[in-house]
C-alpha cells in the first residue's frame, strides 16, 4: 500500500530593499519605538519600491524556491499565489507570475483569505495534488500591504510589511514502511460575522476603490488565541500528535504577544517557536513563507522534522498545517 502525500521540495523568499524602523516611523506619526516594540515586538517592515508590484516579488521568491528544489520553471505545473494586495484587480496576480517565470502550461490562479492565505493555498494545492490534478505546485504568499494602509493611522500603518515567500510542492507515493512525509493535515476555517473587524474600506463592487485597511485591533486580538488553539488542537487529535511531538511552530507573524500567548495556551516549548517579525513586520499572506524560509535556510527546519503552520486574519479567517519535513 502507498499513500500520497504532498511533499516540500524547496523554500525561498524576498523583502523589498527599503527597511523601514520604527524610529523612522515615529517622525510620520504620533508612535515611539517602545509602543510598537513593547505592543508587538516589531521593530522594521521592508517596504516595495515605486513600481515594485506584489509579482515581483513572487517571481524572487519563487526563483529562490525553484532553485533550492533544484527546478526549472517549466517543471511546474501548478501555481498558486495568496495575496490580499494584487497587482491589478484582475487577472490573478498568479497568472503574472506564471508569465513571469517564462511557464505557459499549467493552471494558475490566486487565494484570498488576507493572513490565513498561505495556509488556505498549501491545503488547496495539497487536495489538488492529492487528487493528481498537478504534480509539481509553486506556492506562493506576496503581500504589498504599504500600498493600502492609511500612513496617518499610527493603530494601522505601523504593523504591517511587504515581502513574499514560496514553496514548491510535489505529488510523492510514500510507501508502507516508509518514513512519513508531507502535509499530513490541514484545517481550514471562517467566519463572517467578524468581517467588519479587519477590513479593506473600498473595492472594484462597493466604491471603485481600492480602500485602505481599517482594524479593530483589540477585537482581533481578543479572538486571535482561541481561533489558533482551536485549528492547531484540531490537527494534533486528528495526526494522533501533541505539542510535544513537534520540531517547529511557525505562527503567521502579526504580534509576538499573540504568537506567545496561543503556544503557551498550546504547551509548545518557548524555544520551537520561529519568529521573524521584528525585521518584517505583519506581511499578511507572506509571514509563514517568510519565517519557514528564514528557519530552512539557517538549518533550524530538517528533514524528519515535525513542522506547525497556522494564521488567523481578516474574515475572519483561520487555518493549520501540519507537515513532516
Ligand atoms: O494579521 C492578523 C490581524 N492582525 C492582528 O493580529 C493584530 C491584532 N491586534 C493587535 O496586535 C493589537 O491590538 C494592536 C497592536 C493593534 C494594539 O495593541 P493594544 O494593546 O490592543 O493597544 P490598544 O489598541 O488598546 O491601544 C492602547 C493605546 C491607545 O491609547 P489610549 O486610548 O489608551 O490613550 C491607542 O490610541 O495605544 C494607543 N496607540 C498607539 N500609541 C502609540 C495605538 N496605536 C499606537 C501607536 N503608537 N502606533
Amino acid at each position: 500500500m502507498t499513500v500520497k502525500r504532498s511533499i516540500i521540495l524547496g523554500t525561498g523568499s524576498y523583502v523589498p530593499e527599503r527597511r523601514l524602523t520604527n524610529s523612522d516611523l515615529a517622525e510620520m506619526v504620533d508612535t515611539s519605538d517602545e509602543w510598537i516594540v513593547q505592543r508587538t515586538g516589531i521593530r522594521a517592515r521592508h517596504i516595495a519600491a515605486e513600481g515594485e508590484l506584489t509579482s515581483d516579488l513572487a517571481v524572487k521568491a519563487a526563483r529562490r524556491a525553484l532553485d533550492a528544489s533544484g527546478l526549472e520553471p517549466g517543471d511546474i505545473d501548478m501555481i498558486v499565489l495568496a495575496t490580499a494586495t494584487p497587482d491589478n484587480t484582475f487577472p490573478a496576480t498568479a497568472v503574472t507570475v506564471q508569465h513571469k517565470l517564462g511557464i505557459s502550461s499549467g493552471f494558475a490562479f490566486d487565494v484570498h483569505a488576507v493572513c490565513s492565505g498561505f495556509v488556505y493555498a498549501v491545503a488547496t494545492v495539497d487536495a489538488y495534488l492529492r487528487g493528481g490534478m498537478a504534480k509539481r505546485a509553486l506556492v506562493i504568499g506576496a503581500e504589498t500591504f504599504s500600498r493600502i494602509l492609511d500612513w496617518e493611522d499610527r493603530t494601522t500603518c505601523v504593523l504591517f510589511g511587504d515581502g513574499a515567500g514560496a514553496i514548491v510542492m510535489e505529488a510523492s507515493e510514500v510507501a508502507d514502511g516508509e518514513p512519513e512525509r508531507g502535509v499530513l493535515t490541514s484545517h481550514l476555517r471562517s467566519d463572517g460575522q467578524h468581517k467588519d473587524k479587519l477590513y479593506v474600506d473600498g473595492g472594484p463592487s462597493s466604491t471603485q476603490t481600492v480602500g485602505h485597511l481599517r482594524m479593530q485591533g483589540k477585537e482581533v486580538f481578543r479572538h486571535a488565541v482561541s481561533m489558533i488553539t482551536d485549528v492547531v488542537e484540531a490537527a494534533f487529535a486528528e495526526t494522533g500528535t501533541t505539542a510535544d511531538d513537534l520540531d517547529w511552530f511557525i505562527p503567521h507573524q502579526a504580534n509576538r504577544r499573540i504568537i506567545d500567548a496561543s503556544a503557551k495556551k498550546l504547551g509548545i516549548d518557548p524555544a520551537r517557536i520561529v519568529i521573524t517579525l521584528e525585521d518584517h513586520g505583519n506581511t499578511s499572506a507572506a509571514s509563514i513563507p517568510l519565517a519557514l524560509d528564514a528557519a530552512v535556510r539557517d538549518g533550524r527546519v530538517r528533514r524528519g522534522d515535525l513542522v506547525m503552520l497556522e494564521a488567523m486574519g481578516g474574515g475572519f479567517t483561520w487555518g493549520a498545517s501540519l507537515i513532516r519535513w
